[in-house]
């Protein structure tokens, strides 16, 4: 077995020369200038002796004063790098031995294009009155934010003070702590936190808007701009059960509260499992109830992720494999077992997906991959989730099923609760739970699946009641010719579920592409074009696209810049764009709407449509 890395590709902090224990920031939250004015008070623990110097990471931040124990410290930036940023080296001026501890007191401020901040101008708000400002910090943008160690094999808890102006509400992923007026200025508010949880940077977080908030159960409330709280009230109504779901697979709760953020449009995840206070995009809220995975998702994290949290972004699938496979069984609980097949064979699709994206030989599609000079936000995909979801689910059939295999994973998560481990760690405590099969173990082709490209080596025979409908009705489509499309009609859909249409979609958008005259008497007969559901709309709109609809194009970047969630946004814009008689106007939509967008979906469909970076500065 390979030792353990001693370093974190992605961070330039090093985390076998201390370790960071805590945190106390305070920041002035500036929305004229957009920056977060503010120091943090970082507790180290020395794990070396002659320890006279560290480094943390930093990026676009503007430090002012480093002390240590209260005395001042030199120290220098070093070359910043694309996406690591730059290294903060601070000398101490004293030395230290190994299990001392020091406080090291940066005071700084953030750069207005800090790469974990989107800040928003009141027109692009619910209200329409107030400026808005969120983060997002997975996987490498905390520093942008707080010098620090900005590597998942560091855990700390954090307290926080953050001056905001009074009309306006601060939260964090802690627990509130109350609040008081600014002792420094009287038209502001000094909202307090604390996270006595040890976690790792990436779940700091933090909004401040005009928000409001609805408590909806005993250990939750949901908040938002007034304008959502009721809607989000009514689609997480079931996050106790959820909850209390959870807890019987995995063990405690140990987050005390768990409320649901609620953001703006341009939020570009589904949902980030920021402790205490899971964000969630306004997507979820369009149309119907019930397509809610991102909740059973996200309280998932609980436990794989933020209790138990990948040591490196390379072992990214310990965090997200697991998920998805405790947001799965949390679906066969709530549902049925053919629930959980049904999702478990779209995930399978999704994976497809994201291999024929990459392509079969990249080595992006690894379970485990190298992320040496990799950007983690350009390495994102269905990989991890899908990857590692099949792996596990491989390994439930082959260990005795879903209770045997789930008695599995709530010991993993007791034994490594609080801590951080790699691929290998949690392999070696597989052979040592299941010492009694390690034959069969021995007989997995443990290469194949995790450190080889492209589709893994066996694949599950999913059951397929609930998708039968689905493959039927795709099949129908496929196999017409013109003179068939009168066949078709409203009642072909009347008995599918919104998962059901959405999957039947996924289905198509697999296929070759479907003749134009088909997608216009879909339209016809099953009004697509009135699903508001975004994960509906969004295939629909992408398999217009694809069968070359004119008028399906304005709508297609319509929703790419209406809403900023990058599983949809990515994806439309590069359907446009494949679309040649219409890739000019994809890239000039983008260009128009750029300095709106999210700071990493910007980046990232920059890349998708190939536009130069130099392209568009100065604009
Ligand atoms: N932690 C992820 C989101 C994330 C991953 C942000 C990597 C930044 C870097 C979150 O838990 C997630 O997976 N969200 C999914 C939900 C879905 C799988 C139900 C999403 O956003 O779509
Ligand atoms: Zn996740």
């Amino acid at each position: 077995m390979a030792p353990a890395p001693a370093s974190d590709p992605c961070s330039f902090a090093s985390y076998t020369k201390c370790a960071t224990k805590h945190l106390n920031l305070t920041y002035h939250v500036d929305f004229d200038s957009h920056v977060l004015k503010g120091k943090v008070a970082l507790t180290i623990e020395v794990l070396e002796n002659k320890f006279t110097s560290l480094t943390l990471d930093s990026r676009d931040l503007k430090i002012s004063m480093v002390t240590a124990n209260g005395q001042s410290a030199k120290f220098s930036l070093g070359p910043q790098h694309s996406f690591k940023g730059s290294p903060l080296e601070i000398t101490l001026p004293f030395e230290l031995s190994r299990g001392q501890h020091v406080i090291v007191e940066v005071t700084y401020e953030t750069s207005p294009k800090a790469s974990a901040l989107q800040w928003l101008t009141p027109t692009q708000t619910a209200g329409k009155k107030h400026p808005y400002l969120f983060s997002q910090c997975q996987a490498t943008h905390c520093r942008s934010m707080v010098p620090c160690q900005d590597t998942p094999s560091v855990k700390h808890t954090y307290y926080a003070q953050v001056s905001v102006p009074k009309e306006l509400v601060a939260v964090m992923s802690a627990m509130r702590d109350g609040q008081d007026a600014d002792p420094h200025d009287n038209s502001r508010i000094m909202y307090r936190f604390r996270q006595p949880v040890p976690m790792p940077s990436y779940l700091i977080a933090i909004v401040v808007g005009a928000l409001e908030s609805r408590e909806i159960g005993p250990r939750t409330r949901v908040w938002s701009e007034k304008e959502y709280v009721d809607r989000a009230a009514f689609e997480f109504s079931e996050t106790e059960s959820m909850l209390k779901t959870a807890e019987s697979l995995a063990g405690p709760y140990v987050w005390g509260q768990y409320d649901i953020l609620v953001l703006p449009p341009s939020f570009p995840y589904g949902g980030m499992e920021n402790p205490c206070l899971t964000f969630a995009t306004p997507t979820l809220l369009a149309g119907d109830k019930s397509l809610s995975n991102v909740i059973a998702h996200e309280i998932s994290h609980s436990w794989t992720g933020n209790l138990v949290t990948n040591k490196t972004w390379e072992h990214f699938w310990l965090n997200e494999g697991h998920t998805v496979y405790l947001e799965r069984m949390i679906g066969r609980c709530m549902e049925s077992e053919q629930f959980r097949q049904f999702k478990a064979m779209g995930g399978w699709k999704e994976l497809q997906e994201s291999v024929n994206t990459f392509g079969a030989n990249s080595a992006l599609t690894n379970l485990v991959p190298d992320l040496t000079e990799v950007d983690p936000d350009v390495a994102f995909s269905s990989v991890p989730y899908e990857k590692g979801f099949a792996l596990l689910y491989h390994l439930e059939e082959l260990m005795g099923g879903p209770e045997v295999f789930m008695g599995f994973v709530k010991s993993y998560i007791q034994l490594f609760a609080y801590g951080s481990v790699t691929t290998e760690e949690w392999k070696s405590y597989l052979f040592t739970y299941f010492k009694d099969k390690v034959d069969i173990l021995n007989k997995v082709d443990w290469n194949a699946w995790m450190h080889t490209p492209g589709m893994p080596p066996v694949k599950p025979q999913y059951d397929t009641t609930m998708a039968d409908a689905c493959i039927t009705l795709c099949q129908k489509w496929v196999k017409a010719k013109e003179g068939d499309l009168s066949g078709f009609s409203s009642a072909d859909v009347k008995a599918l579920s919104s998962h059901q249409l959405i999957e039947f979609l996924s289905l198509l958008l697999h296929e070759e592409g479907l003749p134009l005259s088909h997608v216009k008497r879909m339209q016809e007969v099953y009004d697509m074009n009135a699903i508001m559901n975004s994960e509906i709309r969004f295939r629909w709109l992408r398999l217009c696209v694809k069968s070359h609809w004119e008028d399906s194009v304005a709508m297609a970047l319509q929703m790419a810049t209406e809403q900023g969630r990058m599983k949809f946004t990515r994806p439309l814009f590069r359907e446009v764009y494949t679309w040649e008689k219409h890739r000019e106007l994809a890239v000039k939509t983008f260009l128009a709407s750029r300095d709106a967008m999210h700071p990493v979906t910007a980046m990232l469909v920059a890349k998708d449509l190939k536009v130069d970076q130099d392209q568009t500065t100065g604009l």
